[in-house]
C-alpha cells in the first residue's frame, strides 16, 4: 500500500505565483510521481479564522478547486474535496483539543503573527487553527504533508498529538512528516522583504493575471543596487526573489538560473522572468477557462464522499479509543 499524503489550501482569494510554486506545482509533481495516495482539499474551515464576507466564500472555495484542476491535479489520481463537507475534521479537532495544552498553542508563531496583523479579530478559531490542521492530517493516516516552511511548526504539533494519543490510547495515528518545497518563500515584487500576498496587489503575480499585467508588474518590480544578476538574499533580496521565481518555474536550481543570466542586465532578466511566468500560466489559464463550475462542484462532491468514507472509519476508531462508543 502506498503511503498517504495530504495537503490543503485556504480559500481566501485569488491564488498567486507564490502559492503556485510553493504548493500547487509541487502537489502535481507529487501526485504524478505515483508514489503516494494523495488527498488535496479546500481548507474552508481554516479560512473562517480571518475576516471574510459570506457572499464571497462560495466563489473562493470554487476557485481553489478550479486552480487544483487547472494546475493538473486530477480526480482520477487524487481525492479532491472540501474540508467542511467532511464533519469528521471538526469532530477530531474537538477531541484532540483535550490533549493540547494551551501553552503549546501560545507558542505558535503564526498565531502570534496573526494576532498582530488582525488585532481586531483574535478569535478562538485562530488559536485552535493548528489543532484543526492536525485533525485534517491525522484523520487520513497521512505520512507526508507538503507545506511551506511557515507550516512546519504546525506539523510538529500534529506529530506531538499523534504520539501523545498513541501512547495513551494505543496505536491510532501515523506521525506525519513535512515535505518542504524549495520555493516556499516567494516575496513581494514591490518589497522583497515582505511575503508575496494578495494584500499587496502591485507586488503580487496572480495566477489569473493577463500577460500584460505580468509584464507590467515585472517591469515595475524593484531591483537592488549593483547590476549583476546574483543570488544573495542579504545584499540582493529583490534579484534573489526573482531568481527563485524563475528557477521554480523552469524547474532548475537558483545557481543554474544565475549562471544563465551571467551577462544579462536587470531589464533583460526581468523580461525573461515575465516571459517564463506567462509561458507557465498560459496552459493553466486555458484549462481554467474550459472548466464548467457545475462540473467542478460535482467533482468536488464525489471527492467529499471518498474522503468521508476514509474519515468516518478513523473517527469511529478514535471515538472507541477514548470511550465514547
Ligand atoms: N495551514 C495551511 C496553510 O495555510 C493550510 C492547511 C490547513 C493545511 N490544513 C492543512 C496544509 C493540512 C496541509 C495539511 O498553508
Amino acid at each position: 500500500m502506498k503511503p498517504h499524503l495530504i495537503s490543503g489550501i485556504q480559500p481566501t482569494g485569488k491564488l498567486h505565483i507564490g502559492n503556485y510554486l510553493g504548493s500547487l506545482k509541487n502537489f502535481v509533481a507529487l501526485q504524478n510521481s505515483g508514489k503516494y495516495e494523495c488527498y488535496f482539499f479546500v481548507a474552508d474551515l481554516h479560512s473562517l479564522t480571518e475576516d471574510f464576507d459570506p457572499q464571497e466564500k462560495p466563489g473562493q472555495i470554487l476557485n481553489v478547486a478550479l486552480d487544483y484542476l487547472s494546475a493538473g491535479i486530477s480526480p482520477k489520481k487524487s481525492v479532491i474535496f472540501q474540508q467542511s463537507s467532511v464533519p469528521a475534521h471538526s469532530e477530531l479537532a474537538v477531541i484532540l483539543n483535550n490533549f493540547t495544552p494551551l501553552g503549546e498553542l501560545r507558542r505558535m508563531t503564526q498565531f502570534k503573527d496573526k494576532s498582530e496583523s488582525q488585532s481586531e479579530n483574535v478569535n478562538a478559531g485562530l488559536f485552535d487553527y493548528p489543532v484543526l490542521m492536525a485533525a485534517d492530517i491525522l484523520l487520513y493516516d497521512a505520512a507526508f504533508v507538503p507545506v511551506g516552511d511557515d507550516q512546519v511548526q504546525h506539523l510538529e504539533l500534529a506529530r506531538t498529538l499523534a504520539r501523545r494519543f498513541n501512547a495513551r490510547f494505543g496505536k491510532t495515528f501515523i506521525e506525519p512528516k513535512p515535505l518542504l518545497t524549495s520555493a516556499s518563500r516567494i516575496m513581494s515584487l514591490d518589497d522583497p522583504l515582505k511575503k508575496m500576498s494578495k494584500s499587496r496587489p502591485q507586488g503580487c503575480l496572480f495566477l489569473d493575471d493577463t500577460p500584460e499585467e505580468i509584464r507590467n508588474k515585472l517591469k515595475r518590480a524593484v531591483t537592488d543596487s549593483g547590476r549583476e544578476v546574483k543570488y544573495d538574499e542579504q545584499s540582493k533580496p529583490a534579484i534573489s526573489n526573482l531568481l527563485q521565481i524563475y528557477a521554480g518555474i523552469i524547474n532548475s536550481t537558483v545557481q543554474e538560473a544565475e549562471s544563465a543570466f551571467k551577462n544579462a542586465t536587470y531589464v533583460d532578466f526581468k523580461n525573461a522572468v515575465a516571459e517564463a511566468v506567462i509561458k507557465e500560466l498560459t496552459p493553466f489559464q486555458k484549462a481554467k477557462k474550459a472548466l464548467k463550475p457545475a462540473d467542478v462542484k460535482k467533482m468536488l462532491s464525489a471527492g467529499d464522499k471518498k474522503a468521508a468514507s476514509a474519515a468516518e472509519k478513523k473517527i469511529a476508531e478514535v471515538q472507541k479509543r477514548v470511550g465514547l462508543i
